[in-house]
């Protein structure tokens, strides 16, 4: 039999989703039949969140229900912050999140005992809905504790992204930040099935639990070929270090073949629909702390790097820079993007347990034709 290989799994349609639809050819992404751009323009963070769990976007009522109770689970839970102190103090962020993630899910757990149905979907979206609003106090003591400092009690007079804000830096920033960052959250919230999310749902799958599936979902958002690659386009703005150093700099990385972060996209080709909506707030930011110096190198890169190679910037590109403006030390970068899209993870647990199928693809055998072990090679 010749079976047909799909390397990475590359123009394979899994299956369906009603959670969003990414569209290369008119560029365009809508998260419930929303348009990403509207919903990043309109929307406070929270709106989107309760959108991807419930298909629809939350009444004042919704909103204020959703909100009322994430409150509650915004602080740092003790054994959380115990579990992440147990951990180097230089320990990746990333590593920090997905160890407190799976302290949160042993504790939701704890007496359960497995089940063929598990958890009904009422209790997943609330699991959902309190993991969402406990990784804010995660990242922000995070990157706290790498600093020394001690973590922030969470303002329960602020939003979500207020919130996340205050809690890193001891302050709610101008307007204008909160509002990059709320645009941020929600560009990052979804996108169909990308690496991590097929994660989830393959874990999901099993009728494993949904703290397990984000778990393995971190893990792959890590990879700088996903999510990590926010953290490594601030690496290389930092390494090229001015507009100048562009050109140079691109000859000998290309010249030994190294992938540049923040280009590229498996499915968009053309450009990558979340970009523009980001780049304006980088713009806005760039103005806010007049780093025009920062804007220049990334233009120049970005300019450099099409006219070369035709491959286009992806949201992480403009999304680095951003962060760094916002105040986030580079390392924390991806943990953020943890935050933003444990939302569509959560969503696409809840869509697959719905409607499972265990997933469980088959692979053509290409090692040694069968052979038996020998008298002289046996173990004794
Ligand atoms: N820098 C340099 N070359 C790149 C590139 C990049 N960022 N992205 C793609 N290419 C090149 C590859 O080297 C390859 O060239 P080749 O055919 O000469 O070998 C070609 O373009 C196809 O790339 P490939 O990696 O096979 O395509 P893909 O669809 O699997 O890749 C990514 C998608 C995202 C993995 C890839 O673009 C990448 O590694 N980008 C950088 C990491 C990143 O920004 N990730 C975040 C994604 S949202």
């Amino acid at each position: 039999m010749t079976e047909e290989i799909h390397p990475g799994l590359a123009g394979v349609v899994a299956d369906a989703t009603a959670i969003s639809a990414v569209n290369p050819e008119t560029n365009s992404l809508l998260y419930r039949g929303y348009p990403v751009q509207e919903l990043a323009d309109t929307q406070p963070f929270e709106a989107v969140a309760w959108l991807l769990w419930n298909g629809e976007l939350p009444t004042d009522e919704e909103l204020a229900w959703l909100r009322a109770n994430g409150r509650p689970f915004r602080p740092l839970a003790p054994e959380v912050r115990a579990a992440i102190d147990a951990l180097p103090r230089d320990a990746h962020p990333m590593d920090e999140v997905r160890t407190a993630v799976s302290i949160i899910g042993a504790d939701e757990s704890a007496g359960e005992v497995l089940h063929e149905t598990g958890p009904t979907r009422e209790e997943n979206v609330a699991r959902s809905l309190r993991l969402f609003a406990a990784l804010p106090a995660i990242v922000a003591y995070g990157q706290r504790r790498r600093h020394g400092l001690e973590p922030i009690a969470p303002d329960e007079s602020l939003t979500y992204a207020q919130n996340f804000l205050w809690m890193t830096r001891g302050e709610v920033p101008d307007p204008v930040v909160v509002d990059a960052f709320n645009r941020s959250m929600i560009l990052y919230a979804e996108h169909s099935f990308n690496a991590s999310t097929f994660t989830a749902r393959v874990i999901a799958s099993t009728l494993s639990d949904l703290h397990s599936a984000v778990v393995g979902a971190i893990g792959a958002l890590k990879g700088p070929l996903h999510g990590g690659a926010n953290e490594m386009v601030m690496h290389t703005l930092d390494e090229i270090g001015t507009a100048e150093n562009v050109g140079p700099w691109l000859d000998a990385a290309l010249a030994e073949h190294r992938k540049i972060m923040g280009f590229g996209h498996r499915v968009y080709k053309h450009g990558d629909s979340r970009v523009p909506t980001m780049r304006a707030a980088l713009g806005t930011l760039v103005e806010h702390f007049d780093r025009p110096d920062l804007l220049a190198l990334y233009e120049a890169l970005e300019r450099e790097f099409v006219e070369r190679k035709g491959i286009y910037p992806n949201l992480d590109f403009p999304s680095g820079p951003a962060y760094h403006l916002m105040g986030f030390d580079t390392p924390t970068f991806t943990p953020i993007f943890v935050a933003a899209r444990v939302t569509g993870w959560t969503a696409h647990v809840l869509e697959q347990q719905a409607h499972n199928a265990l997933i469980r693809p088959l692979a053509a055998y290409d090692g040694v034709p069968e052979r038996h072990v020998q008298a002289s090679t046996r173990a004794s």
